[in-house]
């Protein structure tokens, strides 16, 4: 069993995904062994108390260097034995230290078509407000290993929305976590936890079936 520890920020609507989908068995071979928030106020903490996940609250601003910040990260990752590392809008942006300890083992979900609107700067509802302000008629969502580039790892998995004439960047918002984030992360955590994700330098091969991970 591959032990996953989710990184989240806000509302945990994304980590909640995950709960649900584990909870109906749909993450073969994985099991979210604990949520680590980068602010102690998100609601995403309540979501995994009430799902029975142990908790772990780790704020950038209270470590003085990257490097101490990132020691830290690495015993709370460590306690929980974890395989795999998702970040489920969690909005800390993690050093090359971290990505290059767990190489292609880290999985970030994305709300546009990467690599539309990402990169810095692009988070949460800004994402949607700039997509809004370039007029496309498409966005959606993207989930994708995470590397050293800034939203420019390989990518797992993608799902197209419609924008709609009279969205909002909240209904914007909304309509992609319903319509793409909530099903595309449990998927590709299942996939990876079956072991059935490849990486060829910028793309990621699905297997068929389940060959090891
Ligand atoms: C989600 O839309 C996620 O894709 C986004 O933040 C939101 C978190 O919502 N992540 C990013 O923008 C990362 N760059 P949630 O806390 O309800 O899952």
């Amino acid at each position: 069993m591959l032990n996953i520890a989710v990184l989240v920020s806000g509302g945990g609507t994304n980590l909640q995904a995950l709960l649900d989908a584990e909870s109906r068995g749909g993450i073969p071979g994985g099991r979210i062994a604990c949520v680590i928030s980068s602010k102690p106020e998100a609601y995403a903490l309540e979501r995994a108390k009430r799902a029975g996940v142990a908790t772990e609250v780790l704020v950038r601003k209270g470590f003085a260097t990257p490097e101490e910040y990132d020691a830290a990260l690495f015993s709370l990752l460590d306690k929980y034995d974890t395989g795999l590392v998702v970040m489920a809008g969690f909005m800390t942006i993690i050093s090359d230290r971290v990505v290059q300890r767990y190489p292609n083992r880290i999985i970030n979900i994305h709300p546009s078509l990467l690599p539309s609107f990402g990169g810095g700067g692009f988070y949460g509802l800004r994402v949607h407000e700039a997509a809004l302000a370039r007029g496309v008629k498409i966005t959606g969502a993207t989930v994708h290993f995470v590397n050293e580039v800034c939203d420019g790892g390989p990518i797992i998995l993608q799902k197209a929305v419609e924008v709609l004439p009279e969205d909002t960047p909240e209904t914007l918002q909304r309509r992609v976590m319903e319509q793409a984030e909530w099903s595309l992360l449990p998927q590709a955590v299942a996939l990876f936890c079956q072991g059935r994700l490849r990486v060829e330098g910028s793309r990621v091969i699905i297997r068929e079936s389940e060959e090891g991970r």
